[in-house]
């Protein structure tokens, strides 16, 4: 027996991503609104509120690197979703380390274990979000993830993204700083 449930774009299972944004003061924030969305070129679509830090950061240098956290910086994954960026700066706080990237001047989270460099291609206005068409630049990836043909292959990474069934959209517990921190170390 279904029911018919209100419109939504339920759909599982989902990634949960990094954005990082902002070239001299870098923000990051958690995506869930992400899709390949072509091959060849390969470009990557990612939807942002107006309402976030990053969507202005975006907007203003053009470009954007999606990192791919491990299982254990899952309460990192909360906190960046959470607050935001006007605010505090997560990156410092939390005690991420970024690295410079190859293509773009956007840098990338060095504790995740793959990066994608994108340069904006497209911006599309959905009512709530603005999509950003993303052409991908550059994909760094840890060796231990990579096949023999040196493609990354998930499975080496004993699930590599937020690997939980329900998206936890508005995580409200409290942040507990030195936690942040562990969680930046993750189990490599
Ligand atoms: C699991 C998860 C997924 C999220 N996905 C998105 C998303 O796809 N698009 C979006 O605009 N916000 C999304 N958010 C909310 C932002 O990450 C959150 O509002 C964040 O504080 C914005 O940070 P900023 O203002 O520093 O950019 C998500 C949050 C969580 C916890």
């Amino acid at each position: 027996m279904k029911q018919i449930l209100e419109a939504n774009t339920t759909l599982y299972p989902v990634p949960v991503v990094l954005i990082t944004a902002g070239i001299a003061k870098t923000n990051v924030m958690t995506c869930n609104r992400i899709a390949s969305c072509s091959a060849e070129p390969p470009r990557l679509a990612i939807s942002v509120r107006p309402t976030r830090y990053s969507h202005r950061l975006i907007k203003e240098t053009r470009e954007f690197v999606v990192n791919i956290p491990s299982p254990a910086q899952d309460i990192l994954t909360d906190y960046v979703g959470v607050v935001t960026g006007k605010k505090e700066n997560k990156i410092e706080i939390a005690g991420m380390k970024l690295a410079p990237a190859h293509f773009v001047k956007t840098p990338l989270l060095a504790d995740c274990p793959v990066n994608i460099e994108c340069v904006v291609e497209h911006e599309i206005e959905l009512d709530s979000h603005t999509m950003f068409i993303g052409l991908v630049k550059a994909v760094h990836a840890e060796e231990r993830l990579l096949n023999e043909n040196g493609e990354v292959d998930f499975s080496r990474a004993q699930g590599i993204a937020y690997d939980w069934a329900v998206v936890r959209e508005r995580p409200t517990y409290n942040f507990d700083v030195a936690e942040l921190r562990r969680a930046v170390e993750l189990e490599r």
